[in-house]
């Protein structure tokens, strides 16, 4: 089911005190594994793990929404056989996980430009997404060689496609970004200490509250999520309005 967006700057969001969508930079898996003098590929081992524990944790406290950067288009950068390392655990990850996934109520949608992934990934992926489709739970979106230019970007390519020599507008943008179903996010987290957005979701996080912890993604656990939520819920989200306006809501 398809449920309203809202978008922050064109009306202004229902309030809520658990945020419903959570985006998260899990960041900090390289430093994780220096520390213990093990390769980093370790490190990024011990993330899966954690997307485990804060997917159950999300589902716990009712947040409808979890979008997860697990590979930037920037990361194509990195040394061939880190790269090769992250895409065997993806594969991985995902002979493993689906199947718990879609018992626990979860709906697994992969994002990003998918292309550049061999056939046995893009397969797997198809699959969970596919075995999922239905659960309602939580919405469960991981962004694979994803950037957010190239996602406003391939909105706009495809919007014109569709609107030859039309003129674009924030409402005709939205449906084409790659997470449609799901709202803007609330609470947006970067785990490992980087105050950076680094090409995740640009349109996306125009109001989103912005939280950033020490903490490396491999030692996040329910009880770290529990202090970004209790951050989230001492801001005032003013959505461009002034202190007085809320209290008289
Ligand atoms: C994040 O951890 C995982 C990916 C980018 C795939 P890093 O690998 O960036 O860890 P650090 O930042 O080097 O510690
Ligand atoms: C951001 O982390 C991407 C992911 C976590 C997937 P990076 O480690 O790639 O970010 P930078 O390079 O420090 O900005
Ligand atoms: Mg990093």
């Amino acid at each position: 089911m398809l449920k309203r967006y809202f978008s922050s700057t064109r009306e202004i969001p229902p309030s809520a005190k658990t945020p419903r969508h959570i985006a998260i930079i899990m960041d900090g898996n390289g430093r994780w594994a220096k520390k213990r003098l093990l390769p980093r590929v370790a490190g990024h081992a011990q993330g899966v793990e954690r997307v485990r524990d804060i997917v159950q944790a999300c589902i716990e406290r009712n947040v409808e929404y979890l979008t997860l950067f697990a590979f930037s288009s920037e990361n194509w950068r990195r040394p061939e056989e880190e790269v090769s390392r992250l895409m065997e655990l993806f594969v991985m990850a995902l002979e493993r996980e689906v199947g718990k996934m879609h018992r626990n109520g979860v709906n697994l949608k992969v994002v990003g430009d998918l292309s550049r992934f061999d056939q046995r990934l893009r397969d797997l992926i198809t699959q969970g997404e596919l075995k999922t489709a239905g659960n309602q739970r939580i919405t469960l979106t991981v962004c694979a060689n994803y950037g957010g230019r190239w996602d406003i970007l391939q909105a706009a390519n495809r919007w014109l496609q569709d609107h030859p020599g039309g003129e674009l507008s924030e409402a005709a943008l939205t449906p084409y970004l790659s997470m449609p179903y799901a709202p803007e996010p609330d609470l947006f987290i970067r785990t490992g200490g980087e105050q950076r957005i680094s090409n995740f979701l640009l349109w996306q996080l125009a109001y989103s509250e912005l939280y950033f912890t020490e903490s490396l993604w491999p030692d996040f656990d329910a009880q770290a999520l529990d202090l970004a939520i209790a951050s989230f819920q001492k801001r005032e989200r003013r959505f461009g309005r002034t202190s007085e306006q809320l209290v008289e809501r």
